[in-house]
């Protein structure tokens, strides 16, 4: 059994890491072992900025969106060099085992320790939901509710001056996040870069929809869409069109909410399970949700690959736009 065992979070800060931590930090305490936090993830792993945790450090955060730990993204990671100094410095402190709390990019840094004979196990977290291994990652939840209210409120000042809004979501090479928040908000559209609409088709589309009578037009970009926001509204202003176009870019606005209860619980599901199979020599691997079920998936299976959308849900929010 594995005794001493440390816990970043890396990457883009995800609501819900907060809980994740916790989860991890209680967990390895309830099963005795000594817990160490290291700050600004690989940065701060390879910089020594490693510190002990207790459960009260851990205390009034599972309401906290961001990451008490701090993130980076750190390319020195990249290098054996910087690998081999993190990998001193946690054995200098005879920690045998590193929970990783993030997306690709973390579990990819996570695989390379481990690789080089250091445990590490990872804990799915990622607005993006790109991530191999769970069906959906800790902070997606939160980032589509705030993107949903957004929404819910431009649809309210476009049907008042019946414009037409390009709302642009985060979700990097990744089409999940505008999908959902264009179903779940009654988008006219979504454009994503895993099935591509030219400008012409969405402009076709929303001038058909005035003409049902609808009086407002929501069209979820996402940001890694081929035709992005900037050139679809280039198209736009190119065009003559029977309504006005706005365009509104959410950013980071969606990554910075205070995790809702789903992804607390997600949260603390994932980092329990992952401090408990580490403490019990399970590693390589990235602790997620399959199927409502926890579940591992080899690093092998989940590095520089990434999930798509489900097509079915593009067909229906395209069905529902009538
Ligand atoms: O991976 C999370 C994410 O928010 C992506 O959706 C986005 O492309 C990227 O991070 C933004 O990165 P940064 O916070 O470094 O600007």
């Amino acid at each position: 059994m594995m005794k001493k065992i440390a816990v970043l979070t890396s990457g883009g800060d995800a609501p819900g890491m907060n809980a994740a931590i916790r989860a991890v930090v209680r967990t390895g305490i309830y099963h005795k072992c000594e817990m160490f936090g290291v700050r600004d993830g690989y940065a701060g792993l390879m910089s020594g900025k490693i510190m002990p945790m207790g459960v009260r450090e851990v205390g009034g955060i599972i309401q906290q969106g961001g990451t008490v730990l701090g993130s980076a993204r750190a390319p020195e990671f990249k290098e054996i060099a910087g690998r081999e100094k993190a990998l001193e410095n946690l054995r200098g402190l005879g920690i045998e085992g590193l929970i990783v709390i993030g997306g690709n990019g973390s579990q990819t840094g996570a695989n390379a320790l481990d690789q080089m004979g250091f445990p590490t196990i990872g804990v799915a977290s990622t607005i993006d939901n790109d991530l191999i291994g769970s069906d959906i990652t800790i902070g997606v939840d939160t980032a589509l509710n705030i993107a949903l209210e957004a929404i819910d409120r431009l649809k309210v000042t476009a049907s008042s001056h019946r414009r037409a809004f390009l709302v642009e979501v985060m979700g990097r090479d990744c089409g999940y996040l505008a999908l959902m928040a264009g179903l779940a908000g009654g988008a006219e559209m979504v454009m994503v870069p895993e099935i591509v609409v030219s400008p012409e088709e969405m402009v076709k589309r929303l001038k058909a929809s005035y003409d049902r009578g609808k009086t407002n037009g929501i069209v979820v970009v996402a940001e890694g869409a081929k035709y992005n926001t900037e050139m679809l509204v280039q198209y736009c202003r190119e065009h003559e069109l029977p309504f006005e176009i706005r365009a509104t870019t959410l950013g980071h606005v969606q990554r910075g909410g205070a995790p809702g209860a789903f992804d607390r619980n997600l949260a603390t599901r994932l980092g329990a399970a992952a401090a408990e199979k580490l403490i019990n020599g399970e590693h390589g691997c990235v602790v997620g949700l399959i199927r409502s079920e926890i579940a591992t998936t080899p690093y092998a299976q989940v590095v520089g690959r990434t999930k798509g959308i489900d097509p079915d849900l593009f067909r229906l929010a395209e069905m529902m736009a009538q």
